[in-house]
């Protein structure tokens, strides 16, 4: 198991080994998407042996009736060996709050979630991202995350630089803006009452570009530059992707920030100060790779498949060993 910083990902070559013989995985998508990375990751299980069933927490249960009181399609009441989260789907307050707790019963029953629910609510809240960013003394843009309106005024009376203002929960570069002033700050309800203030990292030389690094535990898998026609860099907002590999320092980073959010996978977004300093923008703990795996020379699904596997079969050998 290579867990070095460094060592970015090699190709997956050869026959896989057939290291999952035995296991049932389940694998969490959105609801109702027929899901590009969903084929990729079961195609990959399969070939290393193990089963794979598809489903979506919307359809998961809470039964009394059950011995292990968790029901989730294809596992007649058993719990799967492990399970990969790849979307918790889209819900009301309730219903993700309902999704988290399967998914920390899931946990607290011995079943290996990949991610565990604490991480997917340590990234999902932006806010304590950041917080756990700053805490673990990785660089990242000053930020203030705050409720009510008067509370941002006071933070932005005199402002004499460009903040950026991000929903709590927001992705894809979606509802993003920047203000130079504090007449320019939006009304509390429009940002759903968290004002989420974070400095802009000003381009060197007006070029808009930024990195996605896509790591497990074990590896860097992959990574890419985005370079956009406008500040706000995702794919989805129409930047442009080029294959990257990260040196020494960026892996690192990269690495200390999963870790700082205690996630088994994640997307890590950093971008470069003027001065050359790379701080850390987000940490993703259900990113896409659609985009990166258009420009990697790995195939990234075989890459997460086989690291999964490695955790759950390491998790279960764990569990045998404790009396
Ligand atoms: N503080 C910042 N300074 C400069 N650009 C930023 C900053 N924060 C975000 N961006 C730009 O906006 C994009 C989206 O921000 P991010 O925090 O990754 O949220 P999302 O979850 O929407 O991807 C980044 O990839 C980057 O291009
Ligand atoms: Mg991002």
């Amino acid at each position: 198991m290579r867990v070095s910083p460094d060592s970015v990902g090699r190709p997956v070559t050869g026959p896989a080994e057939r290291i999952g013989t035995g296991l049932h995985l389940a694998l969490l998508i959105e609801e109702g998407r027929g899901e590009w990375h969903a084929r990729r990751i079961v195609r990959a299980v399969e070939a290393m042996g193990a089963r794979m069933t598809v489903s979506s927490l919307p359809h998961c249960a809470f039964d009394t009736g059950l011995k292990c009181g968790i029901d989730i399609p294809g596992f007649k009441g058993e719990l799967p060996d492990g399970i990969f989260v790849r979307s918790i789907s889209a819900g009301t307050l309730e219903q993700i709050t309902f999704r988290l707790g399967l998914l920390h019963a899931l946990r607290e029953s011995g079943v290996r979630v990949w991610n565990d629910a604490r991480a997917i609510e340590r990234c999902v809240d932006k806010s304590q991202t950041t917080f756990l960013l700053h805490k673990n003394g990785i660089p990242t843009p000053r930020t203030r995350v705050c409720e009510t309106e008067e509370h941002a005024r006071e933070y932005t009376a005199d402002l004499a630089r460009t903040l950026v203002m991000k929903p709590l929960f927001g992705s894809q570069g979606k509802g993003i803006g920047q203000i130079t002033s504090q007449a320019e700050l939006p009304a509390g309800e429009s940002v759903d009452h968290i004002y989420y203030m974070q400095d802009f990292v000003a381009p060197a030389d007006d070029v808009f570009e930024d990195w996605r690094v896509l790591a497990t535990r074990h590896r860097i898998v992959a990574s890419m530059t985005r370079r956009g026609k406008t500040w706000v860099t995702n794919i989805h907002q129409g930047a442009a992707a080029r294959t990257h590999t990260p040196d020494s320092e960026m892996a690192a980073i990269s690495m200390a920030a999963m870790r700082a959010v205690d996630a088994d996978y994640a997307g890590i977004d950093l971008i470069r100060t003027a001065k050359g300093e790379l701080q850390v923008l987000e940490v993703n703990s259900n990113p896409a790779w659609r985009g990166l795996q258009s420009v990697a020379d790995i195939n990234i699904a075989e890459a997460i498949a086989e690291d999964f596997l490695k955790t759950v079969i390491a998790h279960r050998a764990h569990l045998r060993s404790v009396p």
